[in-house]
């Protein structure tokens, strides 16, 4: 397809990469990454292919939920560096052609924020109302708890107010109330001001829970709240019309479908939002050799609306939730890739990245990036996945999966000069540590973890039509092996094995020869337009229509 399409619609053929400003490099060696640091590391990041970055909260915090609890929402943490390295920074990335998005954490605030601090006083703060108080918990203040091991209700009693506010995640984060006016204008001057620094766009936290507005007394001045969304997607677009809302939206998908937008065909509420779905049943396809689970979820998941894409992932900075799989369901997947309890966390998911989950098995990691960039949808990377990083279980929680990036063997895995006590999270040893698993090593050797995922990522941005094409399933009749066509303008036909032995699926297409687009090599089908393809165990073969 002419690839000209695509610049427009940069978001659909990009290739995403979040990290965590303060674990990504450490540029003053006092232990903290920060934005001189990463500033240094934008190459390494162009050379792997990224288009657009996805810093995780690098705002002021007391860092109770690592950085999602934010003190002020209009600078840079200390820690971090100053907005004058930020600027410094997006300068960088800018001419290397990688676009920034960042974390939106607007559902709540730090307790210690300012405006939770005046509104705590009672009525006659002006910050009273931006928050969502209640003189008694509602009788279902226990139910939809996110983190069960540390909160036991929604709603905590204030001392100071003499009143309980709304949390849906810890306490020390209680909830800004969307449905108050003046709320709203105020995340749209942090959009603003982040948009005027550069920015492409947000990922957007918990969208779900920043519209729900029951519980507040303003609840009826905004009857519907995915009003709300569209008016701040009308006004990213005001303030920069390629900019995208990029949501976190982990709901059935006939729920999640209803934040593209209204259903008239057009995305004009998230621009994209992550398939939360597909990840879990790619798990269980996984956890069981058998394609069923994923193609089935391939098969029902809804075509977003129009400029709309779905973001897919295989690994983020949370635990990595099963949620909605059925309790069985779960149990397979925990046993194949987290059998200890302290591999799991909110008995909903695991605190594991991918290559101690797939035991170190090589072909098993190769083949699920080969999923994650050829499955429609935006690829979003976490980093440290490139080269193999693994979880340290001695951290606590979901910071097992968030510890310092590995650039060499050295001391503190080349992370940073300072003593490994003042550095924000363990460096993993064993397999999985520096000495083994580090970007320095792996940019030198050609059969590198690091080196397959330059070579898919160069043949994703070669095939638009993964990613711009009207997929389909194919039949195959070989239960380990999930085949997809992406058809616009050219083919792309991918195969992937999910057995540990070899399997040479049969398929009937409506062409005479396929490239392999890895490989080169060219297959001619026969007369009756059948070819076998062979599968080494977790094999896959990316293949173009010629
Ligand atoms: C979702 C984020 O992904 C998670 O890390 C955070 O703890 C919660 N939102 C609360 O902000």
């Amino acid at each position: 397809m002419e690839l000209t399409r695509t610049a427009d619609l940069w978001w659909k053929t990009a290739i995403v990469y979040c990290l965590d400003v303060e674990t990504f490099s450490d540029g003053n060696g006092d232990g903290h990454g920060d934005f001189r640091g990463l500033a240094q590391r934008v190459d390494y990041l162009d050379r792997l292919g990224v288009t657009c970055l996805w810093l995780m909260p690098f705002y002021p915090s007391p860092d109770r939920d690592d950085g999602y609890d934010i003190t002020d929402f209009y600078t840079v943490d200390p820690r971090l560096g100053t907005l004058g390295d930020f600027v410094e920074f997006m300068r960088t990335a800018r001419d290397r052609g990688i676009r920034v998005i960042a974390d939106l954490v607007v559902n709540h605030t730090s307790d210690q924020h300012p405006w939770f601090q005046s509104a705590r006083t009672g009525p006659d703060s002006p910050y009273h109302d931006w928050y969502v108080w209640q003189d008694k918990p509602p009788p279902d203040a226990e139910k939809g708890i996110v983190f069960p091991d540390k909160e036991t209700s929604l709603w905590t009693y204030d001392r100071k107010a003499r009143k309980y506010y709304l949390h849906r995640f810890y306490k020390h984060q209680p909830d800004l109330n969307v449905a108050n006016p003046a709320v709203r204008d105020e995340i749209a001057r942090i959009m603003g001001f982040w948009l005027e620094l550069g920015l492409s766009g947000f990922r957007v936290d918990g969208v779900p829970f920043l519209l729900e507005t029951g519980g507040s007394d303003d609840a009826e001045l905004l009857p519907d709240p995915h009003d709300y969304l569209a008016d701040l997607r009308a006004f990213l677009g005001r303030r920069c019309g390629d900019a995208v809302m990029l949501g976190e939206v982990n709901l059935p998908y006939s729920e999640t479908m209803r934040f593209f937008g209204d259903g008239d065909g057009v995305a004009d509420e998230l621009t994209m939002c992550f398939d939360f779905i597909g990840m879990q049943r790619m798990y269980l396809a996984l956890a069981r050799g058998d394609a069923g689970p994923l193609a089935e979820a391939l098969r029902e998941r809804p075509l977003p609306p129009r400029d709309g894409h779905w973001a897919t992932f295989v690994r983020n900075h949370d635990e990595l939730t099963l949620d909605k799989l059925t309790d069985d369901e779960r149990q397979e997947v925990f046993d194949a890739f987290g059998p200890d309890k302290d591999m799991q966390l909110y008995d909903r998911g695991l605190r594991r990245r991918v290559p101690s989950m797939m035991g170190g098995d090589q072909r098993r990691i190769r083949q699920l990036y080969s999923l994650l960039y050829s499955l429609p949808g935006c690829p979003v990377l976490f980093y440290g996945e490139e080269i193999g990083m693994a979880e340290d279980l001695s951290a606590e929680g979901r910071l097992a999966v968030r510890t310092p990036m590995q650039w060499d063997s050295g001391p503190n895995g080349g992370f940073s000069t300072a003593d490994p006590a003042d550095l924000p999270g363990p460096i993993p040893d064993g397999e999985f540590g520096p000495s083994h698993v580090n970007v320095r090593d792996q940019e030198r050797d050609p059969d590198s973890l690091l080196a397959w995922m330059r070579k898919l990522i160069d043949r994703y941005r070669e095939c638009p039509e993964l990613a711009w094409g009207e997929y389909t399933i194919l039949d195959t009749a070989e239960p380990s092996v999930l085949a997809h066509r992406c058809d616009i303008e050219g083919t792309v036909v991918v195969l992937h094995n999910f057995a540990d032995h070899d399997v040479k699926p049969e398929l009937e297409l409506d062409v005479t020869e396929l490239e392999d687009v890895v490989t080169g090599e060219r297959i001619t089908l026969a007369d009756n337009k059948k070819v076998t393809v062979e599968l080494e165990p977790y094999g896959c073969r990316w293949l173009r229509v010629v």
